[in-house]
């Protein structure tokens, strides 16, 4: 038996409506995923990692994703690792909507990373769900370059008929990949101070 990775408070980064997130403690590039509702929850873990290895055996490109590594074993659960967000000069990356909430970029700027954002899903019809604001992040991949990158919330909110549908058919897919960005951009709105 491999021994289980030792999470603690130490190494606790945020928390989401029903994940914990780690930093990893033997590489702080790597986060852990673990859900920390005992009730009901939506399998989350399960559902990404599924659509993530989807996502990879049709050659997507993942240039706005996070990279998955599969999941791990720990003191608290069975965790899924993935890439730990961060600029190109190593600090840790930031959410979109501190972006917007502290107006750093023009209204243009916004606009085209959001448009970018969007060419991305609809060309490569990747279903981005949970469209909350906390799910994006901005990444500074180089000197004053950005791109929008989603850290959760893709697939499905549940491992059910309808997630395995989307798999199979392209037509209930675009469809939905067009209601969620509506909704996604309603948000965006909602803190942008440019729609105010
Ligand atoms: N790849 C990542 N890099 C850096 N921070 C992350 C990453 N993934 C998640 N986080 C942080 O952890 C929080 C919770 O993770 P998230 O995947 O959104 O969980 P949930 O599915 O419960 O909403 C996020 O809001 C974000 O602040
Ligand atoms: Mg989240």
């Amino acid at each position: 038996m491999t021994k289980k990775l030792v999470l603690n408070e130490k190494y606790f980064l945020a928390k989401g409506g029903e994940r914990n997130c780690y930093i990893h403690p033997k590489d702080e590039n790597k986060v852990i995923k673990i859900v920390h509702r005992n009730e009901k929850h939506n399998e989350q873990n399960k559902l990404e990692y599924k659509y993530y290895n989807f996502l990879q055996k049709k050659n997507k490109p993942l240039t706005h994703l996070t990279k998955c590594y599969g999941f791990i074993n720990t003191n608290l659960g069975l965790g899924l690792m993935y890439e730990r967000l961060k600029d190109y000069d190593s600090n840790p990356s930031k959410s979109f909507r501190i972006y917007l909430e502290e107006k750093i970029f023009t209204k243009e700027e916004e606009n085209k990373l959001v448009s970018e954002l969007k060419d991305y899903l609809f060309k490569n019809d990747i279903l981005f769900i949970d469209v909350d604001l906390s799910n994006v992040f901005c990444q500074e991949f180089m000197k004053d370059k950005y791109k929008l990158v989603i850290i959760d919330g893709l697939g499905a909110r549940r491992l059910n008929w309808r997630f395995y549908t989307y798999l199979y058919s392209k037509a209930f897919t675009r469809y939905k990949i067009k209601k969620q960005w509506k909704k996604f951009f309603e948000n965006f709105k909602k803190y942008s101070t440019y729609y105010k």
